[in-house]
């Protein structure tokens, strides 16, 4: 009985995996180094030749050192993807490390293939999600603390305090991808038409016109 429920667990976690479309599929050799000269578009990058691998197409260093957050939104994302760490490739993982000075915004922004995980490592955050129905998810992160954004969902952090804040985050794709809110809506290129922007935010042509102006 215990051993048949067990069975239909594992069996109902198999399935849900393999239909799991949102996340990167699954290695299918032990290593994939990103070969970047390769002209070969496939979905994630060509492998170089595995007897060429080395242990430094799996090395990053640096994460000890500060972003340099001297911006308008006082933050600095060092994102390690598998263009900056080759031997991510098809391993469906990356990580980031955040520094956000006194008041610094890492503004509302979605991965679209990467659930985050992220724990605060210096300082406090107010961070959170908004989800399909606009449901807000939202809580202060002080060292240590740890929080998920669900694949897909608008985020920010944000750093309330006087002192320095840093974070580092774990993602669940080699390459997550980043679409910051404001920018897609207000720093396309070419930009979207004021017609769009005016009848989305329900505000006029010169508002439009300004916070594009903000955004080249
Ligand atoms: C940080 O960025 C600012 C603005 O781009 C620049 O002026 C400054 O030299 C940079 N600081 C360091 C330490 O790189």
């Amino acid at each position: 009985m215990e051993a048949a429920r067990i069975f239909l667990l594992i069996a109902l976690f198999a399935l849900s995996f393999s239909f799991s479309l949102g996340y990167d599929p699954s290695p299918l050799q032990d290593i994939c180094v990103a070969d970047k000269y390769s002209q070969v578009f496939v979905n994630g990058v060509a492998c170089k030749n595995p007897n060429q691998a080395t242990a430094d197409d799996f090395y990053f260093p640096g994460l000890d050192n500060p972003g340099n957050t001297s911006n308008k939104l006082g933050s600095a994302v060092n994102l390690v993807n598998v263009e900056k760490l080759p031997g991510l490739n098809t391993l469906g993982i990356s990580m980031a490390r955040i520094d956000y000075a006194p008041y610094g915004l890492n503004p509302p922004h979605t991965h679209p293939r990467a659930t985050e995980i992220l724990v605060v490592l210096e300082g406090s955050l107010y961070v959170g999600f908004v989800t399909t129905d606009n449901k807000l998810f939202a809580k202060v992160l002080n060292k240590g603390d740890t929080f998920v954004f669900p694949i897909g969902m608008v985020h920010f952090q944000y750093n309330y305090g006087t002192t320095n804040a840093v974070a580092f985050a774990g993602l669940s794709s080699q390459n997550p991808g980043t679409i910051r809110v404001a920018n897609a809506l207000f720093g396309s290129k070419p930009p979207i038409s004021d017609d769009v922007l005016t009848k989305t935010l329900m505000v006029d042509k010169k508002t439009v016109d300004y916070i594009q102006s903000q955004f080249q």
